[in-house]
């Protein structure tokens, strides 16, 4: 595979004059202030928790004023200790990013947090021109975006090239890569099996993560609660893309009942009869296909095995959503059952879920062991009967939901800040 080097704008950006730096900080800051007072009076943000975090990032906005006319660049200083960090974004030739937009289902399909955090950062406060005031480096692949002429999914044969091809580039070109070996340098794998690039456990796990890789920090999907050759890196547990414009996001509620809602049980995915069993593999460890012997005829369960339109509103008209593993543990169900309001059922033996200590993911969800999904229905029916009501109204709480959504245009709270927040956590590693 062959990439076009050229000459990028990162390399004038040094000789920018200082006139042009004034511009920027003053346009960025307006855009923060303007988005700061209008997120302050956003509803779902009223709720008095959240308060206090509010009342950082508004005298976050008036201290960021004040460095302004120290021409500070935006970003570090002008925000809260707990997201002081900077992070330089390198400019890689559009073969290994923008070029792959080309297709729609880029920027949207559930890998696309690679796409959605790049264009994130590019316009957020962390920023910084200056790559020897950084504290981290981006490096912008989309890797997932090679979708498969056969069945549509991404092609990942290509990954490993692509990302090693993006590091001789930024290592040719730069001296930053050489000093650290790569440890301040952070990479999307927002795939099946991370780090690992593949879909299939057993070649992944074989293949393991490359080994140019290894002391950098992988912004990755994939987490177990045990150790495993695809996360045995520096990493940050991130959660599937759902694209936020999507999602009917629940009003908080103002009475104390939950709304009714008419499905009792909502699934929708693969549930082969006789599902794939590659090298001994089986699909979803036959989770699913159980599911769908078992309940397939109990009309309280709504199962459907197609894509379909609206499936979204099918979720946020259920109670309990399923969201069972495929080849890899977790899947975007995760995120679209919490975001529409859907108690998530997790049936993922040892999965470890994203922004754990943000996310109270106990108080909000169930998690059923992968051999009692033949008792999925006594199971349910006793919660139903018992607690609930109140994981639906831990569920309400918008801040589970926001942590678990990538915002274009940065919002505190969301996925995005939850990235730099744990990123801020590593300044002192290496
Ligand atoms: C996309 O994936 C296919 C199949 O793995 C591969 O043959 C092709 O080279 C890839 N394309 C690029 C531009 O990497
Ligand atoms: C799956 O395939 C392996 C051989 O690759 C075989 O030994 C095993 O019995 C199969 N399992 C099922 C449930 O079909
Ligand atoms: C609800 O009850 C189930 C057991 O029936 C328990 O596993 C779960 O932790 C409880 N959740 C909450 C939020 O109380």
């Amino acid at each position: 595979m062959k990439f076009i080097h050229r000459k990028t704008h990162q390399d004038r950006a040094h000789i920018l004059p200082k006139r042009y730096l004034q511009w920027v900080v003053w346009l960025s800051l307006s855009l923060c202030i303007f988005f700061l007072s209008t997120f302050s009076t956003a509803p779902h943000f009223r709720r008095p928790h959240q308060h206090s975090f509010l009342r950082k990032h508004t005298s976050l906005a008036s201290r960021a004023l004040i460095a302004a006319g120290d021409s500070e660049l935006p970003g570090g200083a002008a925000l809260p200790d707990s997201l002081s960090l900077r992070i330089y974004i390198y400019d890689l030739p559009s073969s290994y990013n923008r070029d792959w937009l080309a297709n729609p289902r880029c920027a949207t399909h559930l890998f696309a947090a690679e796409v959605a955090l790049h264009e994130t950062l590019l316009g957020s406060p962390v920023r910084t021109l200056d790559p020897h005031a950084a504290n981290f480096f981006f490096v912008p692949v989309y890797v997932s975006c090679n979708f498969s002429t056969a069945n549509g999914f991404p092609a990942l044969g290509h990954a490993r090239s692509l990302l090693s091809s993006a590091v001789d580039f930024i290592s040719s070109r730069h001296p930053f890569w050489g000093l650290r070996g790569g440890a301040d340098h952070v990479f999307v794998a927002s795939h099946d099996y991370g780090a690992c690039f593949h879909a299939m456990e057993d070649v992944a796990v074989a293949e393991g993560i490359p080994e140019f890789l290894r002391r950098s920090i992988i912004l990755q999907t994939f987490g177990v609660d045990r150790p495993h050759a695809c996360q045995d890196v520096e990493h940050v547990l991130i959660p599937p893309y759902v694209p936020p414009e999507l999602l009917q996001r629940p009003a908080p509620p103002s009475v104390a009942t939950p709304p009714v809602r008419d499905i009792w049980v909502y699934f929708r995915g693969k549930m082969e009869v006789h599902p794939k069993n590659i090298s001994g593999r089986i699909y979803g460890n036959g989770v699913r296909t159980e599911i769908w012997r078992r309940y397939g005829g109990d009309r309280r369960f709504f199962l459907k095995r197609k894509r379909h339109d609206g499936f979204r509103s099918e979720m946020a008209r259920s109670v309990f959503c399923l969201c069972p593993r495929g080849w890899a543990p977790w899947s975007p169900r995760l995120v679209e059952s919490v975001a529409v309001g859907c108690v998530p059922v997790v049936i993922a033996d040892g999965i470890r879920l994203p922004f754990s200590n943000a996310v109270r993911w106990d108080d909000i969800s169930l998690r059923v062991p992968e051999r009692e999904v033949t008792r999925l229905e006594p199971i349910l029916r006793h919660v139903a009967a018992t607690n609930l009501s109140a994981i639906q109204r831990n569920l309400w709480d918008p801040a589970n939901r926001e942590a678990l959504l990538f915002n274009r245009g940065m919002k505190p709270g969301d996925a995005t800040w939850h990235v730099l927040k744990a990123l801020s956590a590593k300044i002192h590693r290496r």
